[in-house]
């Protein structure tokens, strides 16, 4: 089985492919920054934890040794994404060619260069780096994570209320949907240098997925229907969140609610 490198694997969706490609019986070597401790959520037995860091480049030869294929699941959020999205990236990449790793596969998102949002830019310009490498590469764009529409519930009701992002639908996909895809594309799914996009199993309005989370949880608080400004609201309002004609026949956030603790 191929030697398959999971970069950010110990993070949300890094840590459900690892689980994913440890389960098809890949040698599977996992680099962050931090190592997890072996009782943490985010430690999968079975799989290689090594600390390495794309931005500066640190333990990065030591991690591409010897690796097939690499999977890209690294994040970062303010300035540190476009350290991470742009440096980064051309560090692993050029690296990975070095070593003679095969092929390159990115997870990344829905219609991520037609908007303005500053994260957006970032992983825009993530995307055109392996775009052009010289590796063989597949990006592979979802819609949001069940996760990450149930963050904003959260956050919100931690002050008494439930925001619902006025005139925003989703199409939220679950973690472990996206694995089985990104390891798929790891294994030669999909056209070499190909850019594709996986869509939640279904459209709802955030009012109806703020409806099943409270539901779900037992929430107090009103449904309260938030303005979100800047390009991110735009880009949401204009529905270029969502990729109907690409759903999956995946978990269905109900569902997904249903088979966690929440
Ligand atoms: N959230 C969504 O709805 C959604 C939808 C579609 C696509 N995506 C994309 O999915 C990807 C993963 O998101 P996530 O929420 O799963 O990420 P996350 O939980 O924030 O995890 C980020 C991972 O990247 C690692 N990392 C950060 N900086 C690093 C560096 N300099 N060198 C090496 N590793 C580094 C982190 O470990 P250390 O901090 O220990 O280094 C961690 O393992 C992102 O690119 C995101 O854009 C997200």
């Amino acid at each position: 089985m191929p030697r398959v490198l999971v970069v950010g694997g110990t993070g949300l969706a890094g840590r459900a492919i690892t689980a994913e490609a440890v389960h098809r019986g890949h040698d599977v070597v996992v680099a962050s920054r931090r190592v997890p401790d072996d009782d943490a959520d985010a430690f999968v037995p079975g799989a290689d934890y090594r600390t390495a860091d794309i931005v500066t480049g640190d333990g990065l030869e030591e991690v591409l040794d010897s690796v097939d294929v690499l999977v890209d699941a690294s994040n970062a959020s303010g300035r540190a994404a476009s350290h991470v999205f742009a440096a980064g990236s051309q560090n692993l990449l050029h690296t990975a060619a070095r070593f003679g790793v095969h092929r390159a596969v990115l997870l990344s998102i829905v219609n991520v260069d037609r908007s303005a949002y500053t994260y957006y830019r970032a992983k825009a310009a993530q995307e055109r780096s392996y775009q052009d490498s010289a590796l063989e590469t597949r990006i592979v764009r979802t819609t949001q994570f069940h996760d990450f529409v149930t963050s904003i519930f959260q956050r919100g009701a931690r002050v008494g209320f439930v925001p619902a992002p006025a005139k925003v639908r989703f199409q939220p996909i679950a973690v472990s949907d996206v694995a089985r895809i990104l390891v798929d594309a790891a294994e030669g799914q999909g056209a070499p240098n190909s850019t594709r996009t996986f869509g939640g199993p279904r459209v709802e309005s955030s009012r109806e997925l703020a409806e099943q989370w409270k539901t779900a949880t037992g929430a107090r608080g009103a449904i309260v229907a938030t303005r979100i400004s800047g390009a991110l609201g735009s880009t949401w309002r204009a529905g270029q969140n969502l990729a109907p004609e690409q759903a999956i026949d995946g978990l269905r956030y109900a569902d997904w609610l249903r088979s966690i603790e929440v």
